[in-house]
């Protein structure tokens, strides 16, 4: 079977990738699996860039066809942030309990009619030869006043699905991956990659 590189190096997003892309008839490597340490500049200003640039480093690295995303969280309120500076919200190396923390006090006040949210997701598909493919998903939700939940990573404690009346993190990884803006864009992802490159 040929390789596909999933390009990330968090384990929580690695895990769920694994679960969502097993069934493809690639065989799904690591960064850490090929021997890859490469740190990518986000300098992009949206999730499709970044998703760009993440997945077209590696796949020059590897000379393996790549899949990066890029994702974040979008708080309606406050026009839309942390947006692409999710991961780096309360400044670069700050734990998930200090960016939600963060979040949470911006949104102090802010009844619960005003605090929806969502959950984006873009995934880039690179071949080495050059070609890149993009596609997204989204999961609409809210912003909830404390933290629930202890699976899953990022602000899946404070997010809240009221058509499941729990948090992200209060689902398992399976269940996170039938509803998430991560399980729907790599349900794209798994169409283009059987239509493109098998
Ligand atoms: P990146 O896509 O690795 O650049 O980072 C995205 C950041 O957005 C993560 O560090 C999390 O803080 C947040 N994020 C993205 N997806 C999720 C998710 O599925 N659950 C919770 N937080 C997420």
């Amino acid at each position: 079977m040929p390789k596909l590189l999933l390009a990330t190096t968090n384990p929580a997003k690695l895990r769920e990738y694994l679960l969502l892309l097993g069934d493809l008839p690639w065989r799904l490597v690591t960064p850490a699996e090929e021997g890859l340490k490469i740190v990518v500049d986000e300098t992009g200003t949206t999730l499709e860039e970044n998703a760009k640039l993440k997945a077209s480093a590696y796949a020059d690295q590897s000379q393996l066809l790549t899949l990066a995303d890029d994702s974040g969280l979008e708080v309606d309120v406050l026009g839309g942030e942390p947006g692409p500076l999710s991961s780096r919200y309360a400044g670069q190396g700050a734990s998930d309990k200090e960016k939600m923390a963060l979040l949470l006090s911006r949104l102090r006040g802010i009844p619960w009619e005003r605090r929806s949210a969502c959950f984006r997701c873009v995934i880039a598909i690179a071949s080495p030869r050059g070609g890149i493919e993009l596609c997204g998903g989204e999961c609409q939700g809210a912003i909830s006043f404390q933290p629930r939940g202890g699976q899953g990573f990022g602000y899946d404690p404070i997010f809240y699905l009221p058509q499941r009346g729990k948090t992200m993190a209060e689902l398992s990884v399976e269940e996170k991956n039938k509803l998430s803006h991560r399980g729907k864009a790599a349900e794209k992802a798994c169409q283009l990659l059987r239509e493109i490159y098998s």
